[in-house]
């Protein structure tokens, strides 16, 4: 089975064709991404307008150089999917346009695909790691730790209130003037700071319950940084990084911590696994941070390979293999969803937040 998967909900426009062989490392047949950061780099974030102009220019190049490079055509695909929200709704109807496009020409099934449903199957893509599963899903637009039970049956244990930890990432990266996206940069510069300098607000650490809060964070941050005025020296700027980057650990790592009593509460009998996935997850810190607290806790921890955390073609279109797989095809009229939660209870309106 050959699915073509596309994905330009955000920043990256992306494409992939993707097999279903038994052999993880023989999946990803070819895949091709054109990232679009130099575009939104001058105004220290992503501009949607800009985003949806640079999605509908690089789009159709990329799929013929993708389908190119595997020496495949149209019609030797089995179906076609796309992101179909959530996230910014013009490049979300660029993706999805062609693939409908692309499916009514070749007459083949669409597969119209959450993108945070993207990001939850693609350790499965890479490791094959079996249901059910905790997942952290750290992005730029979310931060939750949800149960994967199957396939389109996810159920939320917790979210952020306010900003999720990739956009916490990039709002400090602009106010230590390391541009975007800031989540690599500080990474970087951390390395050479002291994580212990600054004290910083450790947002709902040590209550109970999943949930995130990092607004805060950020005004921390804005003050420590006013508090080095008239000079703020490349030392200060790395100090603060380290600090920052310490802070959002710990509270990851506590939340973590209830996550996993949780999942262990209600699904310890058929699953041990828990996985992060997004943005944020090629994060190396905080990688090492899970996977010690995981094997304190009895858990199998499992990450995809870093260039499948941040968004890519290839989880769409492994979504769209496991939802073929179950018979889970859209018609023509799938809408385009700029909000689109995986765990429609936990998001409804009067849910806990
Ligand atoms: O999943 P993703 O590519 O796009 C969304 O769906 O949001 O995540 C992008 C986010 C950005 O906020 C970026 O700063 C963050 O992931 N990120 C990182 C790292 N690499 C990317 N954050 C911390 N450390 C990193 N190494
Ligand atoms: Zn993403």
């Amino acid at each position: 089975m050959l699915v073509l998967g596309i994905e330009t909900s955000c920043d990256e426009t992306a494409c992939a064709v993707v097999s279903d062989a038994a052999d993880p490392a023989r999946r990803i047949v070819s895949h091709s991404l054109f990232s679009q950061l130099r575009e939104h780099a001058p105004y220290g974030g992503v501009v949607p307008e800009i985003a949806s102009r640079a999605h509908i220019e690089h789009l159709d190049g990329l799929i013929a150089e993708c389908l190119d490079h595997a020496g495949l055509k149209l019609a030797d695909l089995d179906a076609i999917a796309a992101t179909a929200g959530p996230g910014l709704i013009g490049g979300v109807m660029v993706g999805l346009m062609t693939a409908k496009t692309l499916a009514y020409a070749a007459n083949r099934p669409l597969i119209a695909v959450n993108h945070l449903e993207g990001h939850a199957l693609s350790v499965r893509l890479s490791d094959d790691v079996p249901f059910p599963y905790l997942l952290l899903l750290v992005s730029g637009g979310h931060c939750q730790f949800l149960v994967v039970e199957d396939v389109g049956r996810y159920r939320r244990l917790g979210t952020t209130i306010d900003d999720a930890a990739g956009e916490a990432f990039d709002k400090t990266a602009k106010l230590l003037g390391l541009g975007y996206p800031g989540g690599p940069a500080i990474e970087r510069l951390a390395k050479q700071g002291n994580a212990s300098r600054f004290d910083l607000p450790k947002p709902l650490k040590g209550r109970p319950g999943c949930d995130f809060s990092f607004s805060g964070l950020k005004t921390a941050v804005r003050l420590a940084l006013e508090g080095c005025e008239p000079e703020v020296t490349e030392q200060d700027k790395a100090d603060l990084a380290a600090s920052f980057q310490r802070t959002v650990m710990e509270v990851i790592l506590d939340r973590a911590k209830n996550a996993i009593a949780a999942f262990d509460a209600s699904h310890g009998a058929q699953g041990k696994h828990f996985v992060v996935a997004g943005g944020v997850a090629a994060n190396r810190a905080l990688r090492d941070g899970l996977v010690a607290l995981a094997q304190r806790s009895g858990m199998v921890f499992t990450a995809p390979p870093m260039n499948l955390c941040t968004d890519n073609g290839a989880m769409i279109a492994w979504a769209g293999i496991e939802r073929f797989r179950r018979g889970m095809i859209d018609d023509l009229e799938a809408p385009a969803r700029a909000r689109w939660p995986l765990d429609a209870a936990a998001a409804a309106p009067g849910a806990r937040a």
